[in-house]
């Protein structure tokens, strides 16, 4: 019961909410975050109940103090957010792979035998196989679209984990995380995005035109925040060294599907006008989740119940945009 984390990107969407699991489970936790997209607000309720280290991933001593007293690490703390592959790739790798090489001799020079990478869906880039299991190759299409610095930084802090970890650790595991959605999960993604682009267009007409990238019939699949935290909580408990398991859930939903249930919680109608879809996206995403499913994972949220929520969190705090405090 005393096992001791450090979750880096501990502030951020994901991070945050495990950071409230750990420390509601009676776990110590240590948090690692420059607060470039995190934000204090998000661990309100366990004020007091943590340790806060404000510094970036990769000043190495930052990371070898951190990792002080560590029993595991969790390492999350990334760049996100689909606009900065495009702006800012070169950054994207530099926090990405600088970043996994500080957590990796942090944990060596601390004797740390345990570590769980958030890795990613992207790394799948435009899957071959849907359903889409861990096994399916990873692939950079095109090295020279920024787009692929998020995915290929993803799979190179893949290899170092695994390769480090048969080394180095007694149990390193990989999660990679299929498009969760939730109340502050951050303004650069699709949903956050449309609701704010609804919410303006809005007003008083009941129904409105939404001009959007691609046609609409690209898909994702979606899991709701909560569930995604007791996917990962059964990995934490009963994965295995040198796994590699995809937490998501198997409902595709098509972007047009997205906006009419956006709409009906607006009580509108919306046209949706195409345009043309970003270079490097992906139409169709949805994982295979058999292999967390065997660790006793069950989603229990569907999309109308998570949305309801989240759009009512963006609805309420559409002022908080560019506020990181
Ligand atoms: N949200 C998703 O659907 C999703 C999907 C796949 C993978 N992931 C991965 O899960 C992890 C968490 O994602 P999230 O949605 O919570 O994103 P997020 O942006 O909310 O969290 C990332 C955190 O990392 C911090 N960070 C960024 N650069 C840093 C640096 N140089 N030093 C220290 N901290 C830094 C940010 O401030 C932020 O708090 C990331 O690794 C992300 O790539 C998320």
């Amino acid at each position: 019961m005393n096992k001791k984390f450090l979750v880096t990107g501990g502030t951020g969407f994901i991070g945050s909410a495990i950071v409230k699991s750990l420390i509601k489970t009676g776990y110590f936790v240590k948090v690692l975050d420059n607060q470039s997209r995190g934000s204090n607000r998000r661990l309100k309720e366990v004020e007091g109940r943590f340790e806060m280290i404000k510094g970036d991933i990769r000043n190495m001593n930052t990371v070898q103090r951190a990792c002080k007293g560590i029993d595991s690490v969790i390492h999350l703390a990334y760049i996100n957010g689909t606009e900065f592959f495009y702006t800012k790739p070169e950054l994207v790798l530099e926090v990405g792979v600088k970043g996994m090489m500080n957590v990796l001799d942090a944990c060596i020079s601390n004797n740390i035998e345990e570590i769980l990478l958030a890795s990613s869906s992207e790394v799948y880039q435009t899957p071959a196989v849907i359903p889409t299991s861990e096994t399916v190759p990873l692939t950079v299409p095109d090295p020279l679209n920024s787009r692929y610095s998020y995915g290929g930084g993803k799979i190179i802090s893949e290899l170092l984990t695994i390769n480090y970890g048969r080394k180095y650790f007694r149990k390193a595991i990989i999660f990679r995380p299929h498009n969760v959605y939730g109340s502050d999960m951050g303004w650069e993604h699709v949903i956050p995005q449309l609701t704010l682009r609804v919410r303006k267009l809005v007003k008083d007409s009941k129904v409105i035109n939404l001009p959007i990238q691609g046609t609409g019939k690209e898909t994702r699949a979606f899991i709701y925040i909560d569930d995604f935290v007791t996917g990962f909580n059964k990995i934490l408990q009963k994965g295995k060294h040198l796994e590699i398991y995809n937490i998501g859930v198997m409902e595709e939903t098509s972007i047009q599907e997205l906006i009419l249930e956006i709409g009906k919680i607006y009580g509108i109608k919306i046209k949706i006008v195409p345009g043309k879809l970003t270079p490097g996206s992906t139409q169709r995403r949805c994982p295979d989740i058999s292999k967390l499913k065997k660790l006793g994972f069950k989603p229990k949220f569907d999309l109308v119940m998570g949305l309801q929520e989240t759009i009512q969190w963006y609805n309420d705090f559409a002022h908080l945009q560019f506020k990181n405090d």
